[in-house]
């Protein structure tokens, strides 16, 4: 199949298709990076390659067909966005922050490894987002546009985004919180990334005008927090196994949610009402943005 023309697939195929191609990707990068760390290496492949939904990168190849471009030239930013993902995940479960054991039905990587490479192993996976977006052989963006996005994710990453995320949640744990600072934390810990899986797909085109990426930016805000709003609910009503990450988590910290501050009604109405204002700032797109109506759906629907 032509992965030029893939905007009619349903959303499974066209998932499964994203996934294989990420899969594909991250694999060759990460067993061709040269060095001697066999460990880290081993910790990173772990981290990586060994399951998850894959929505970021699906989001941005999804957002690259919506301004009419290719699966091809979206691979580095797919790759990248992932790969921010994963550490994120790394650092997330270390004992220091959420104490995890279970991540995508594996032990996290400080239990199959140890603390001191679950952390290098953040690293590095971190500086190899970096390395992909700015190695000009590995994709077909214009110097500018390269710089564009590496200058965009790493807001996303940092301070202004994950990172500043990650630290309210720290300080708001065991404590009570406004709805609003629940929303501000939601945006910055998970939404902020999203947000940039969408905008860097779009970027990868080159075609992309003022006005798409700012509708863009319009829809990714929504689920962005809608896709950690149903991360909340899901700690409540799912079960481990299905998540493949310790289920009542959140409840056992005692970490603010939309669940523990609005209840679970309310928490998937505000997730329906994101969506349905996700699918709004869609409204001047054509049927090639319909694999990113889809996925607005599937983050509020999805079990795990
Ligand atoms: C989990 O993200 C952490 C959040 C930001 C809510 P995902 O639910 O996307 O995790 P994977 O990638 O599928 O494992
Ligand atoms: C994590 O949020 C967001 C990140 C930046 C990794 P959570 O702590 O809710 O994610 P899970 O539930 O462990 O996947
Ligand atoms: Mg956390
Ligand atoms: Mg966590
Ligand atoms: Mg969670």
């Amino acid at each position: 199949m032509s992965t030029s023309t893939v905007d009619q697939l349903p959303l499974d195929a066209f998932m499964n298709l994203c996934r294989e191609r990420v899969q594909r990707v991250l694999k060759t990068q990460l067993e061709t990076l040269p060095g001697p760390a066999t460990r880290l290496r081993e910790a990173m492949l772990h981290a990586s390659l060994l399951g998850g939904k894959r929505v970021r990168p699906v989001l941005a190849y999804a957002s690259a067909q919506a301004v009419g471009g290719t699966l091809e030239a979206a691979d580095m930013a797919a790759c990248a966005t992932e790969l921010v993902h994963c550490y994120s995940l790394v650092h997330d479960d270390l004992p220091a922050m959420d104490d995890d054991d279970l991540r995508r039905g594996q032990p996290t990587v400080h239990i199959a490894f140890d603390e001191a490479t679950a952390i290098l192993a953040g690293d590095a996976l971190q500086a190899l987002a970096f390395r992909l977006l700015s190695d000009p052989t590995l994709h077909s963006a214009t110097p500018v546009t390269s710089l564009r996005m590496i200058n965009l994710l790493a807001a996303a990453a940092g301070f202004e985004g994950m990172v500043s995320g990650q630290s309210i949640d720290f300080e708001a744990t065991g404590r009570s919180v406004s709805l609003q600072d629940l929303q501000t934390m939601h945006s910055l810990k998970t939404g902020a990334l999203i947000s940039a899986s969408v905008l860097l797909g779009a970027l990868t085109t080159e075609k992309a005008t003022d006005m798409q990426l700012s509708a863009l930016g319009r829809y990714a805000e929504c689920i962005g927090l809608a896709f950690q709003v149903q991360d909340d609910i899901l700690d409540v009503v799912s079960d481990t196994a299905t998540l493949g990450k310790t289920q009542g988590a959140d409840q056992a910290m005692n970490k603010p949610t939309y669940v523990s501050l609005l209840g679970l009604n309310a928490a998937r109405s505000k997730a329906q009402d994101l969506c349905d204002s996700a699918l709004a700032a869609l409204t001047g797109f054509d049927s090639r943005a319909d694999a990113l109506r889809q996925i607005a759906r599937y983050i509020v629907e999805r079990r795990h």
